[in-house]
């Protein structure tokens, strides 16, 4: 496989059909862990209000950390899953007592913060740093798993590994940023789950799904 011309299409799709997004416009890494855990589980339609009001709100670290947690769960009502509102909270304050305030740069102590697994660890390792650092979501597993006919279920741990070994494979070190926010786009927009656009899609010629006429088995999933 040509792993880089097939971040190099990501990109060129990426840049052409990127939404400007307020996130995006930033290298802080505060604000894009806020945007990261806000569209975990949340749609960015519905995302983009509460982030510009929490940051608003809460412009950096220590803002947040002295906040009570009452005003930090007001800031959340609506978005639900408020244990990820508690969490930003609880993480704030460790990032105060034991980085001083200054946010982490090493993966390892961000992994350590609460509430930050290895996607948002890794979004905010590649989009803030520029680190290569590859982010595994339920979009990024879906393209993985068409493009390489990934036959291992993609929620069974072989299935994972299998597809995290190709998704830093396919990073390209030099645009961390640019190639895990398009291969997240790529996915939500045009890879979707149901009735992906392939006859649009400039990966098609490299897609093995595509080319078995098997888009539609894939991602393999087990019955859990
Ligand atoms: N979903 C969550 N974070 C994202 C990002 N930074 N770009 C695209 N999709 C996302
Ligand atoms: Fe996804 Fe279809 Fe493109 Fe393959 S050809 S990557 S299944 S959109």
């Amino acid at each position: 496989f040509d792993y880089f011309v097939i971040s190099k299409t990501l990109q060129c799709w990426y840049e052409q059909n990127k939404r400007e997004l307020p996130w995006r416009e930033t290298k802080d890494p505060y604000a894009i862990w806020i945007s990261e855990v806000i569209l975990q589980q949340t749609r960015v339609n519905q995302g983009y209000d509460y982030y510009l009001r929490f940051i608003r709100r809460f412009p950096n670290v220590k803002a947040l950390a002295k906040a009570s947690e009452d005003d930090v769960l007001k800031q959340w009502q609506g978005l639900g899953y408020y244990s990820r509102a508690h969490n930003l909270h609880a993480a704030a304050k460790q990032i105060e007592e034991i980085f001083h305030g200054e946010f982490p740069k090493k993966y390892s102590d961000i992994l350590s913060l609460k509430g930050i697994g290895e996607y948002t660890a890794a979004a905010i390792m590649s989009i803030a740093y520029r680190e290569p650092f590859a982010v595994i979501d339920g979009n990024v597993l879906r393209v993985i798993s068409r493009l390489f006919m990934i036959e291992e279920p993609v929620n069974s741990v072989r299935g994972k590994k299998k597809i995290a070994a190709i998704a830093h494979a396919i990073l390209d070190p030099q645009h961390p940023e640019i190639h895990n926010q398009a291969i997240m786009d790529f996915g939500a927009t045009l890879c979707k789950p149901k009735q992906p656009k392939c006859n649009d899609c400039p990966l098609q010629v490299h897609c093995l799904a595509f080319a078995k006429n098997v888009v539609s088995e894939y991602p393999v999933k087990n019955k859990s």
